[in-house]
């Protein structure tokens, strides 16, 4: 088992296997994209299995894919394929936009994922454009209708933008009526490759819950699981859920039992912090498991106490320069 400094149990890796990305959402990246890595400087699939080989072995039991988009990255089934194979692995999940994910649904079945998180900020279309650039909202609904089919567990995931998609919170949660979703809104974060200038946060989860509140007095908290990051509610005679993650006021890091791992192998033990190792250049300079395992439980040992000490420790101060991209949400 991997408990770090502050006495936190570290079971869970989020790995973002690509910075590039089939939409432009305005909280993630400007419209012209961001500075593409080149090939040499992402992760190999290889380097990959290899540094989850390692990590499972010291104790994650979780791994989620993310991005960028990972659908967009070649071949992506044969690395979530080679993952679901490790053994010690309980759970493998994937963050996606479900633009391209639809046709990929009963081979996830197939190799055991068990939850897939959507980004979906909207259920209007025109909204949908604004907000992403691109016109896919009806490839992403398929997905969700797919990935229901078939018997995945479906998260949505609704970052709350003020002036872009307030007016959404309460058609989404009505999502939760009928369906077996349950849709998370998340606090915007400045993570945004300098898409736009970010002033402090407008919708935090207080508001985002009296927003909800308006229309659905009822509301119930629901027990929120252990290292959950979302408070977790549900309304009476609705088949879903609904969370509020509070992204940015980081009113869970006290529990946080993740690290990240970005497209170019450097390892965050906080989403706040700029890297504290990179493991594919360790790796490619050749250096034994025994010594990337010390490596490892060097920077666990070392974990700033929550999102506030690490972003303090940045070297880079300013967040925006960051895409959620890069980092892996
Ligand atoms: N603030 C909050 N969430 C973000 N995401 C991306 N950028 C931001 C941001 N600036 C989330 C999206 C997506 C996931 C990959 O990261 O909701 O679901
Ligand atoms: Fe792409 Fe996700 Fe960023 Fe949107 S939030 S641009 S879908 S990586």
């Amino acid at each position: 088992m991997l408990i770090d400094n502050h006495g936190r149990k570290i079971n869970y890796l989020r790995l973002a296997v690509t910075d590039r990305c089939n939409l432009r959402c305005f909280y993630c990246m400007p419209e012209d994209g961001l500075n593409w890595l080149s090939r040499k400087e992402l992760m190999t699939y290889e380097e990959m299995l290899q540094s989850c080989t390692l990590l499972v072995k010291m104790g994650i039991e979780k791994i989620r894919i993310t991005g960028g988009e990972p659908f967009v990255r070649k071949d992506i089934m044969q690395l979530l394929t080679g993952l679901s194979e490790l053994p010690g692995l309980k759970e493998l999940t994937i963050t996606t936009n479900g633009v391209l994910t639809a046709p990929f649904v009963p081979e996830l079945k197939k190799i055991g994922v068990s939850s897939v998180n959507l980004s979906l900020d909207t259920l209007d279309a025109n909204r949908f454009f604004t907000i992403t650039k691109r016109d896919e909202f009806g490839k992403v609904v398929g997905t969700m209708e797919e990935l229901l089919k078939h018997g995945i567990e479906v998260k949505i995931n609704a970052v709350v933008m003020d002036g872009k998609n307030t007016q959404d919170i309460i058609p989404l949660v009505e999502l939760t009526k009928e369906l077996p979703v349950s849709v998370r809104f998340i606090e915007e974060m400045p993570f945004n490759g300098e898409g736009h200038v970010y002033e402090g946060l407008k919708w935090d989860y207080i508001r985002i819950l009296d927003e909800i509140k308006t229309k659905y007095p009822s509301i119930e908290k629901l027990p929120d699981p252990a290292y959950s990051t979302s408070y977790n509610y549900h309304i009476p005679g609705h088949h879903g859920s609904i969370g509020i993650i509070a992204a940015y006021s980081r009113t869970f890091c006290g529990t946080c039992n993740r690290i990240r791992i970005t497209p170019q192998g450097s390892l965050k033990t906080c989403l706040y912090d700029n890297g504290v190792l990179n493991i594919k250049d360790l790796m490619r300079s050749g250096i034994s498991e025994n010594d990337l395992q010390a490596k490892l439980l060097d920077v666990f040992n070392h974990r700033a106490k929550d999102g506030w000490e690490a972003e303090k420790n940045r070297n880079v101060n300013d967040p925006a320069h960051e895409s959620m991209a890069t980092i892996g949400g």
